[in-house]
């Protein structure tokens, strides 16, 4: 972990209000943790646009009973094997199965993947959520 630094920066009143009632509602119990997390959020939306390896999940929600659809998200997930870590399939009832894809890969690779796996019909729900390995955040 690098050296802890101060600096201070000038900002509208209501505008520190305002973010400090959020960061509270949020849970933080200071503001330098809410801005250190903005920053980091800042700085993982643009690993995500460069060219280097990205991390993330992908959830999906689908009907097992529908033809094909299980051999299709299978097929997929082994035709961007490189990107995908690993996938925990849950059975949420009788008829839905959820789905959570670990990836690492560039973020171009991942996002096709959930592209198109959220896609394809019969998926009820897809979303990627994009993170980071965190080497460029300590
Ligand atoms: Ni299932």
């Amino acid at each position: 972990m690098s050296q802890l630094v101060r600096f201070s920066i000038s900002i509208e009143s209501d505008l520190l209000d305002r973010f400090s009632d959020t960061a509270r509602k949020h849970g933080y119990v200071n503001r330098s943790e809410a801005i250190r997390d903005l920053i980091r959020e800042s700085l993982v939306r643009e690993e995500w646009e460069g060219t280097e390896d990205v991390v993330g999940t992908i959830t999906i929600v689908y009907d097992h009973h529908k033809r094909e659809l299980s051999d299709r998200l299978t097929t997929i997930q082994h035709t961007y094997h490189d990107s995908v870590l690993s996938t925990t399939h849950i059975h949420l009832d009788h008829d839905t199965c959820l789905e959570m894809i670990a990836v690492r890969g560039t973020a171009s690779d991942v996002q096709k993947l959930a592209d198109a796996l959220i896609a394809i019909r019969g998926v009820i729900h897809g979303k990627l959520s994009a993170t980071t390995s965190g080497k460029k955040l300590k």
